[in-house]
């Protein structure tokens, strides 16, 4: 791993003269060299708008795009490369299934039960599902500690309810849940299960078999790919059954103004022009990922997890929320006096990013009675120098605002 940050130019800038220290990995990760390579190379010499023409533009875009569809079949394990829809990012996926999975399942006095850790896109898509349709949201809570209480699932879960949406890693208190065993759960009652893996799949592979979900969804720019791209993994099934989500070029078999069919999966969900630089973007990251030892990856971010949690228990005066046995490298902190917004501003005047605030996840903040947290975020490019640098900067930010 030592080598690594080589392969991302951005982490070797300067800011004000001071090296710049990125901690804002789960909000997005930054660009390896192959991925800016194949956007610019896109870009610069191979565009032409795919499933469309005949010309060698168009062709050359279309093979790549379905090559960047397999690469990512292959990551999560799906069983067919029809069960992977591009989308513009984790919640435009889970926006499309909340709308096309409602249309089909949900009906007033159904219930959709979704965890108190989520972020709000995986809250808000189902909040407007419930208002359409008339169903309820249902909460599971999680501990102090930052884990769900997947013991009060069952008494949660009945005839009524239609979906269960959970986060694979809390994006603000970095906790992995259980999810292969909430999916079990949730089955056993006959609920299908979405996962958001918008904070998990860029730290290691996913088995989406494995796991039995029904439905996955992520984003590329968490994932050192480009930005404006996602995945959304749906089991054949439901995508046979669900309706498109939106109308429009290339989601079509045949147009009448009496009637119209639709495409194939996984075209039936894709409609317009689809990001094809975005997606074979995406491909080359995945590419780049595996040429990374897995252990070895995940290795670093929880070596640099527990020294930063080490280190920030030592500052004093603040509390690290999200102390689950099961964690992934976010370390998220409140002062009890000082304002997040001032310390994340304090800390970037030192060339330290992290991100300040409610981190898209308010119903955490209400668990523990905060305005908004800190949170440092670390990948496998991150150093223990870096760490350190965040520390002593919190320090530093500590005795000035006292
Ligand atoms: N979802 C991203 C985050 O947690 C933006 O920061």
């Amino acid at each position: 791993m030592q080598n690594i940050r080589q392969h991302f130019p951005l982490l070797s800038q300067t800011l004000s003269g001071r090296p710049l220290v990125y901690l804002d990995n789960a909000a997005t990760a930054q660009k390896p060299q192959a991925v800016i390579d194949t956007v610019n190379e896109l870009h610069a010499s191979l565009n032409g708008n795919i499933h469309r023409g005949v010309h060698y533009m168009a062709e050359q875009c279309t093979a790549r795009y379905e090559a960047a569809r397999e690469s990512v079949r292959e990551y999560i394990n799906a069983e067919k490369a029809c069960e992977v829809i591009f989308t513009a990012g984790a919640t435009a996926s889970i926006n499309l299934v909340a709308f096309a999975f409602g249309e089909r399942y949900v009906r007033a006095d159904d219930e959709i039960v979704v965890t108190e850790m989520e972020h709000h896109s995986n809250i808000v898509p189902w909040q407007l599902l419930c208002e359409r349709k008339g169903a309820t949201l249902k909460v599971l809570p999680f501990a102090d500690s930052g884990e769900l209480r997947v013991d009060l699932l069952p008494a949660l879960l009945s005839q009524k309810t239609k979906l269960l949406a959970v986060a694979q890693v809390s994006n603000v208190l970095g906790t992995v849940n259980p999810v292969d065993e909430i999916v079990r759960a949730a089955h056993a009652a006959g609920v299908p299960v979405l996962v958001d893996g918008a904070q998990g799949v860029q730290h290691g592979r996913v088995d989406v078999q494995r796991m039995g979900c029904d439905f996955y969804a992520f984003s590329g720019h968490k994932i050192y790919g480009p930005t404006g791209i996602g995945v959304l993994y749906a089991k054949e099934k439901f995508l046979d059954e669900m309706p498109p989500y939106q109308g429009g070029g290339d989601m079509i078999k045949t147009v009448t103004f009496a009637k119209t069919t639709y495409a194939d999966l996984p075209y039936k969900f894709e409609a317009g022009t689809a990001n094809y630089v975005g997606a074979i973007g995406l491909g080359a990251a995945i590419a780049f990922l595996s040429t990374l030892d897995p252990a070895a990856m995940q290795q670093q971010e929880l070596l640099l997890l527990r020294r930063a949690t080490e280190q920030l228990q030592d500052v004093g005066g603040l509390a690290i929320y999200g102390n689950a046995a099961h964690k992934s490298s976010i370390a998220s902190f409140a002062f009890g006096n000082l304002h997040h917004l001032d310390v994340a501003q304090i800390l970037d005047k030192l060339g330290i990013a992290v991100r300040s605030g409610t981190l898209c996840a308010e119903p955490v903040m209400q668990h523990y009675g905060l305005t908004g947290m800190v949170r440092a975020s670390f990948a496998f490019y991150n150093t223990l120098d870096e760490v350190l640098a965040l520390t002593e900067g919190v320090k530093k930010a500590k005795k000035i605002l006292e």
